[in-house]
């Protein structure tokens, strides 16, 4: 594993882990390794590293039988808390929409929409829905990053999933996020049905009538 580390490019250090472009038996691969955080003590450090690491491998795994395109898994080592996977030549989500066309962007919003739609439908939860955690390769959009995600049936968890997207699209593209979050959530309803998609949409107000009370309670 180290050596396969050593041959390997540094790609980017995220909050959780450092992803490396590697070479996988003559396939362009990355390697995700999540380490040490020296903050939280030993033990419990690599119980949540260890734990992430099988979630997101469990997870990319289950989204990719659910019809969602997921990069493929070539190796997961759980005690060097690290996961091999298919490299996606792509461009990052969060990238195209900023400087694509109008209809281009509502495109790829419905896309998103009814990608997390199946998601959903499933009962998986993302955890993590930011535009730097979808790639865009080929006309097809790849999910990853599922480190943070679960299985839940509830509305609740739901509603969070999208709330944060809703969050990302505000931060990020704060010019047109609103119509992007509208056809996000157009694709969203055709995949889930309009039952669950009201059900999720109240779910998504009260959650943000809730931050709104808790920022006035704090003033
Ligand atoms: N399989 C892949 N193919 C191509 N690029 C990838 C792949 N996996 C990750 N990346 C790139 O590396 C970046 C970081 O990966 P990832 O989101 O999984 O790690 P992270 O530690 O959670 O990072 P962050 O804290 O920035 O979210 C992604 O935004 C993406 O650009
Ligand atoms: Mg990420």
């Amino acid at each position: 594993m180290d050596k396969l580390i050593e041959q390997s490019v540094l790609l980017s250090k995220g909050a959780e882990a450092s992803l490396y472009l590697s070479n996988w038996y003559g396939r362009k691969a990355i390697t995700k390794n999540r380490e040490q955080k020296k903050y939280r003590p030993e033990g419990l450090d690599r119980q949540i590293r260890s734990y992430r690491t099988i979630r997101e491998a469990q997870l990319l795994h289950q989204a990719k039988a659910a019809g969602i395109a997921t990069p493929l898994i070539y190796m997961v080592n759980v005690s060097e808390t690290t996961i091999i996977m298919e490299y996606i030549d792509g461009v990052q989500v969060k990238h195209y929409l900023s400087s694509a066309s109008k209809p281009e962007r509502r495109e790829v919003c419905l896309k998103i929409g009814k990608l997390i739609g199946k998601l959903h439908k499933e009962n998986l939860i993302h955890g993590d829905l930011t535009t730097s955690n979808m790639i865009l390769s080929d006309q097809k959009i790849f999910l990853i990053d599922f480190g943070l995600g679960e299985k839940s049936v509830e509305i609740e968890t739901k509603g969070v999933d999208l709330h944060l997207l809703k969050r990302a699209l505000q931060s990020t593209h704060f010019a047109f996020w609103e119509t992007c979050f509208r056809d996000v959530f157009r694709g969203y309803s055709l995949i889930v049905g309009d039952v669950l998609s009201e059900k999720v949409y109240e779910k998504i107000c009260e959650i943000e009538k809730r931050g709104r009370y808790v920022e006035e309670r704090k003033q």
